[in-house]
């Protein structure tokens, strides 16, 4: 049994991709896709990494508008550039780029808006003389000597003792880029845990770990842990300027029902621009789900793992003695929903369109008088009130796909 925690309340986060490839425009993997030298780097990306327009509270009020409950900022990405004011390197925000330490103005922004603090920290370093190697084609197997790794586990290890000592309390540690082995993860999350007791650690740097994360696929962890999907709104974590895939506010809400309905949460991206400013068409996206979750409200935090199976036509999550059917394709007026263990006592629209009329036979309710064609482009939430903790009759335990 998973303790409750702010983590669970929140289902709903948003990951912060931002630094100086985001001048680059073309992802955060571009040094190390096209080849750049430290110096070309430098100069390409780290000098236009302006930060000019820089406001963390803006990125909090839109996290905050979405209907998130944290953020996660990437301090150092694969580049190795640290955004914060780092006494390990001169490849830092307050030396080059912004001239600022975006980690402080970041965590008192997000802290004072009332949002958990995250910070993603990537242990692979391209350009750091004892990592190998920066154009790697594949992620390194090893490490060249035990004396550069050791050095270089010295090396994060000072870098997260900063960051845990000099910003107040981090809610949550997100590592990347663990890799190769061993990088010490055992030893270092054992002394992170000291410095900062209450923080979730995730899964990429070993045991001890609280949170397992699946990436751009919706996938639980193992059963006891917590769990997130992270996702991104198009196809990049870092800023793109030429990548258009963006997903829509309904697929937002689609991938929102889905973790939670498996008890696990989202953690949504957004790459911001070189200056610091989000992208329009994330922020629209963002707002716009945002809109629905207030219009729909209720459902999201603390939300349990639904015992129901899938359906055609949306998603089932549940909550206390509630169960929340999120249609996404109309069924039209009726809708028939299976497998209900339980007494239903009242069924009705969530954004309070009013009581539904309802039979139920058995296991078997049968909704009627919908709004058809459904009032909501995004989704119609309709809230089935039982007699205790949500039951299924008939649980799913596999489902056979053929391959
Ligand atoms: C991958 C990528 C990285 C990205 C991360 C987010 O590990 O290497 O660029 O930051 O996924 O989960």
């Amino acid at each position: 049994m998973i303790m409750k925690t702010w983590y669970n309340h929140a289902r709903y986060g948003m990951f912060i991709h931002w630094g100086p490839y985001s001048a680059a425009a073309r992802g955060e993997w571009v040094a190390n896709r096209e080849l750049y030298s430290k110096e070309e780097y430098t100069e390409e990306c780290v000098r236009p990494f302006t930060a000019a327009r820089f406001d963390p509270r803006e990125w909090a009020r839109v996290a905050r508008a979405a209907g998130m409950g944290y953020v996660v900022l990437t301090s150092r990405h694969h580049d190795g550039f640290c955004l914060w004011d780092t006494a390990t390197t001169d490849f830092k925000s307050t030396l080059l780029g912004p001239g600022r330490d975006v980690v402080r103005e970041y965590v008192d922004a997000i802290r004072e808006a009332g949002l958990k603090v995250g910070l993603y920290y990537s242990v692979a370093d391209w350009f750091h003389p004892d990592y190998p190697g920066a154009h790697a084609r594949d992620w390194p197997q090893c490490w060249p000597d035990e004396e550069k790794r050791r050095r270089f586990v010295q090396f994060y290890h000072t870098q997260l003792e900063e960051l845990m000592t000099r910003y107040g309390r981090i809610d949550l540690l997100w590592y990347d880029g663990c890799i190769p082995s061993p990088t010490d993860g055992e030893i270092i999350n054992t002394r992170v845990r000291q410095l900062q007791p209450h923080m979730l650690i995730n899964n990429r740097n070993g045991e001890p770990y609280d949170v397992h994360c699946s990436e751009q696929i919706i996938k639980p962890g193992p059963a006891g842990k917590l769990w997130e999907a992270g996702m991104t709104l198009n196809d990049n974590w870092g800023y793109h300027a030429g990548d258009r895939q963006w997903k829509n506010a309904r697929a937002v809400v689609r991938m929102l029902t889905e973790t939670a309905s498996i008890a696990g949460n989202l953690l949504l991206n957004v790459g911001p621009m070189a200056d610091g400013a989000i992208p329009r068409e994330s922020v629209d996206i963002l707002l716009e789900a945002g809109a629905w979750l207030r219009r729909n409200p209720g459902w999201l935090a603390d939300s349990g793992r639904s015992p129901f199976g899938w359906t055609n036509w949306g998603r089932i999550t549940v909550k206390d003695d509630r169960v929340y059917l999120h249609v996404f394709n109309s069924t039209g007026s009726r809708l028939r929903v299976a497998d209900i263990g339980n007494r239903v006592l009242r069924v009705s629209y969530l954004d309070g369109g009013g009581a539904l009329p309802f039979t139920q036979k058995g296991d078997l309710v049968i909704i009627d008088g919908i709004q058809s064609p459904p009032k909501d482009p995004i989704a119609t939430t309709i809230m089935m009130e039982v007699d205790g903790r949500p039951r299924t009759t008939r649980p799913q335990t596999s489902f056979w796909i053929p391959e």
